[in-house]
This record gives C-alpha cells, sequence and structure tokens, in this order.
C-alpha cells in the first residue's frame, strides 16, 4: 500500500498514476454490491441522469454506510494519500458515479480543483483523488480521459457555463458548472496527449485536483461504475466558510484526521 517512489513523480509528472488490484475481484464486487443497494434509497445526495429516472450518481456514501466508511480508513487508499499530501488527511467528497449501460450520460472537460476553491473555499491543491473501478472498464464503456501533465497549468479560472443548472446540481451534471474550453484542450492535448484510463474492477487511478479530465457517454451494453475518493489535507482546510455551503456530501466538514483501520473489513474482504 505504500508508494514507490517511482508513483510519487508520476503523479507529480503527469497527474495521475494507475494502481493495478488495489483490491481484489472479489473486494470490488463486495463494494459494487453494497452500492447497488443503494438504488432503492431516497437520499439527497443521489442524483439522476436528465432523463430523471436513471441514477448517476451516489455523493457522500461513508457518511451513511458502513462500508464506505471502512473504504475511506482503508490503509490501501488512506496510507497512498498521506504521502502524496504529505500530513493528516480526511474526506473532502465522496461519490460514486454509476455511469450506466445505454444511458450514463457525459462529464465535459473540466478541472476538480476550481469546485473545492470556488465553492468550498479550500485553499489550496494539496488535494488528490482516487478512482476504483468497480466495474471492468474499456474503451466502449465511458472512460475517463486524461491530459497527461495538464495539471501543471495550475488553476483555470473558467466562467460559469450558461447552460449549467443554478446551485450544487451544476457541480454534478451533463452540464458543468466550470469548463475547459475546446481551444485550451486541444492546446494541452497537443502537448500532452490523452490517457484512457481502463482497467480491470479493483483498480485504482490517483489523480491531481488540476488535472483536466472528461468522460464520454455510455452507449454500450456495459455499465462503468467507479467509486471515487477525495483525500485532503488536514493543514489545507478553509480558513473562512462560504456564504452558501454546499451540502456535507459535496463538502466534507468532518476535519478530524482518518486513522487506518488495523483490519481490512467488510469493504476489502470476499
Ligand atoms: C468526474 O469527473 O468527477 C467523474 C467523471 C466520470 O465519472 O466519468
Ligand atoms: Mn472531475
Amino acid at each position: 500500500m505504500t508508494l514507490t517512489p517511482q508513483q510519487i513523480a508520476s503523479y507529480e509528472r503527469d497527474g495521475y498514476f494507475v494502481q493495478e488490484n488495489a483490491l481484489s475481484q472479489a473486494a470490488a464486487e463486495n463494494l459494487l454490491a453494497c452500492t447497488m443497494a443503494f438504488q432503492t434509497q431516497m437520499r439527497p445526495g443521489h442524483v439522476l441522469e436528465k432523463d430523471g429516472k436513471t441514477h448517476r450518481a451516489f455523493h457522500g456514501c461513508h457518511l451513511y454506510d458502513d462500508t464506505y466508511s471502512e473504504l475511506i480508513r482503508s490503509p490501501q487508499f488512506l496510507v497512498p494519500a498521506q504521502q502524496l499530501l504529505r500530513d493528516d488527511v480526511y474526506i473532502h467528497q465522496l461519490k460514486v458515479n454509476v455511469k450506466q449501460a445505454f444511458s450514463g450520460e457525459m462529464w465535459p472537460w473540466h478541472q476538480d480543483y476550481i469546485y473545492w476553491r470556488n465553492e468550498d473555499n479550500i485553499p489550496s491543491v494539496n488535494i488528490a483523488s482516487v478512482m476504483i473501478f468497480l466495474d471492468d472498464i474499456d474503451e466502449f464503456n465511458g472512460p475517463l480521459f486524461f491530459i497527461p501533465g495538464s495539471h501543471t497549468i495550475g488553476c483555470v479560472d473558467t466562467p460559469i457555463a450558461s447552460d449549467a443548472p443554478k446551485g450544487w446540481e451544476g457541480n454534478v451534471s451533463a452540464s458543468l458548472t466550470y469548463q475547459i474550453d475546446a481551444p485550451l484542450v486541444t492546446q494541452l492535448v497537443s502537448k500532452g496527449g490523452l490517457f484512457s484510463a481502463t482497467g480491470k474492477k479493483g483498480t485504482a487511478v490517483w489523480f491531481h485536483g488540476n488535472l483536466v479530465h472528461a468522460s464520454p457517454p455510455n452507449i454500450s451494453p456495459y455499465n462503468r461504475r467507479i467509486a471515487i475518493l477525495t483525500y485532503n489535507a488536514v493543514s489545507n482546510i478553509p480558513t473562512t466558510q462560504p456564504a452558501k455551503l454546499r451540502p456535507e456530501f459535496l463538502n466534507g466538514r468532518d476535519y478530524r484526521p482518518l486513522v487506518a483501520l488495523k483490519t481490512e473489513k467488510r469493504a476489502l474482504t470476499a
């Protein structure tokens, strides 16, 4: 679970790195089964696609579900987060994006940190995400696309997209609030190329808050479900709160440093 100097160097140079088998196939299947049970629950952090009926995302699962509460404390993810951020950490945000077969919609080009900076007053980009694959992901079922090295441009001040839903709903919609425009994407891709985040269920991909990324719609017959855990350094909590706080399922307020679980429990055992 401890990162190698090479993995840390990739994170700093490319803005991401991949860990195969971060969870076993059985553990990923366990986590998926627990996640799909959320479909029958009505919770404020559960978001639908534009069709108004297909689930798009479940936010803040660690706030109500023991398996996710254990997952964020698992040394498999907590220790790398502490290493990358060089500090104790807590969860700023956790979501499961369940881009479903035939109906999962796109995520436009964007950086994540602008949401945490503009909406939640997170002072610096010393905040990192890990995406855990709950399905096998290939070129067909809507993988994330990264532009390697794009995090080095810093946080780009983008205007609010005119077609984005108002309020926090715009931050999780297929019409996102803050998007990177086509000329900048073209320029960044001409320098860094594109990387498509594919692999077996149980794969983990760590990525930087300023990495430019997107994903296409899922028109395939295969679901593409991922959990994304965003850890923030405890030295990087907001010093003032925004006038309008986003809900806790998007803007974590439990700043207590996470302590690693001694034994890996339900989420990580078959
Ligand atoms: C994200 O950018 O936060 C998620 C994109 C995706 O689920 O494809
Ligand atoms: Mn994102």
